[in-house]
């Protein structure tokens, strides 16, 4: 593979050299052109078995700049919506990446699926845990995978957090506090899609709050969510001082910027859980995971994105003696996670295999993300019931 740097704000050299099957090439369509689709679209690129056969936008013409944009010769992108574009069966598309704002992730997900199309669909998983559910229904009709955008579990020092817990070093885990922020960074480099109500749907819980709920959650095994009490609020996105440049954004802002919650997982596990776009501190706090032999420290980054802050620390008490292990930061190996994860999707393609992040665990993420929106609506706690699918 050619050695690139990307510039999406995910910067790397890619060094792997895997072997694959170029022979049998992969069909791939883009559901919206965005900002997050150019990190997609960078990495089907690179991937000797895929041919980007096309690209939709509701934007009329920016599905078109962005298949010029990145030199994709050939590509159809004269489609007003999703359903156009799956609908266009001379396309014969394997699979699609949905790089659609949060309220558009449910629908071209449930309408590919139907089509009999590969989702690759971008995090958090939806708005609502209803519409979570819908889509897993059609996942199952379907029998297509399904994969969900939570890229940083794929980075080595996420991974031994996993493999720490999993080892048994720190007993049965009993509280775990997490999450994290920024102390300045509503994002609106590009726009208002990630602060309006009828895009976005939920504001920083949705963007990093889904990442750091998945770091611990996919250590320690996804266990249900039973309760949940949340708070959110958003003093700083209703603040027209949040934004120099454009204070009418202080208007339209219609999401969170903070939220904080108590949760009760199935095993007796309590999480507590805070995370911002902007508040006035550094950092809410390192994510804590306490078991009964032991507990692991991982320090916090300054603006919350999806990695390990430091070295991480394991506290024990051995004969009585109080001792701590530093766990060294793990060497980049070179390949984007970005890579990873489209790598990953296209490996269970091929292999008939099954789903790199699956809906069945991030169900419950969202269920948690949902759960905290009720709760800090109704104003106490509330119980999570997660429908059968
Ligand atoms: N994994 C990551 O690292 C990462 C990083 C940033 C954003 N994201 C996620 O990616 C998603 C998109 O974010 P973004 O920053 O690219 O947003 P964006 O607003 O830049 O792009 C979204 C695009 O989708 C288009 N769109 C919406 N509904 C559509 C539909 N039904 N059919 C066709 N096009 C449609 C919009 O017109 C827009 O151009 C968000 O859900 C966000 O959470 C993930």
């Amino acid at each position: 593979m050619a050695q690139e740097k990307m510039d999406a704000g995910l910067d790397y050299e890619v060094k792997e050299e895997k072997v694959i099957d170029a022979a049998k090439k992969l069909r791939i369509g883009i559901i919206g052109c965005g900002w997050i689709a150019e990190s997609h679209i960078r990495s089907y690129k690179r991937m000797p078995d895929v041919e980007i056969v096309a690209g939709c936008d509701l934007i009329p013409g920016k599905a078109q700049a962005f298949m010029e944009k990145f030199e994709i010769d050939g590509a159809k992108t004269d489609y007003a919506s999703h359903k156009e574009m799956l609908d266009d069966e001379s396309l014969a598309l394997d699979a699609v990446s949905i790089c659609t704002y949060n309220r558009q992730h449910a629908l071209p997900t449930i309408y590919a699926l139907k089509k009999g199309v590969h989702v690759m669909l971008e995090k958090p998983f939806t708005v609502t845990l209803d519409e979570a559910i819908e889509v897993m229904k059609a996942e199952k009709e379907s029998g297509k995978i399904l994969s969900i955008g939570f890229q940083p579990r794929l980075d080595a020092n996420m991974q031994m957090i996993k493999k720490i817990v999993d080892s048994g070093e720190l007993g049965k885990i009993y509280y775990i506090q997490t999450g994290g922020g920024r102390r300045r960074g509503i994002p609106t480099p590009f726009g208002t899609t990630f602060i309006e109500d009828k895009t976005a749907g939920l504001g920083a819980l949705a963007d990093i709050g889904c990442y750091s709920l998945d770091m611990v959650l996919n250590a320690i095994g996804y266990p249900k969510p039973l309760t949940v009490t949340g708070y959110k609020s958003n003093f700083f996105g209703k603040d027209p001082n949040t934004y120099p440049n454009h204070p009418e954004y202080a208007d339209l802002f219609g999401v969170d910027d903070f939220a904080a919650a108590f949760i009760r997982l199935e095993g007796g596990i309590i999480l507590d859980f805070r995370i911002a776009w902007a508040m006035n501190i550094d950092t809410p706090g390192d994510t804590v995971i306490l078991g009964t032999k032991g507990g692991l420290r991982i320090p916090s980054t300054e603006c919350w994105n999806g990695s390990v802050g430091g070295p991480m620390k394991i506290y024990k008490t051995i004969g009585g003696i109080n001792m701590e292990t530093e766990v060294p930061l793990a060497k980049a190996d070179g390949v984007s996670l970005f890579d990873k994860k489209i790598r990953s999707f296209l490996d269970a393609i091929k292999n008939n295999g099954t789903a790199p992040v699956p809906s069945s665990q991030i169900v419950y993420n969202q269920a948690i993300l949902d759960g905290i929106a009720k709760s800090a609506e109704l104003g106490h706690e509330v119980e999570i019931r997660i429908p059968t699918v």
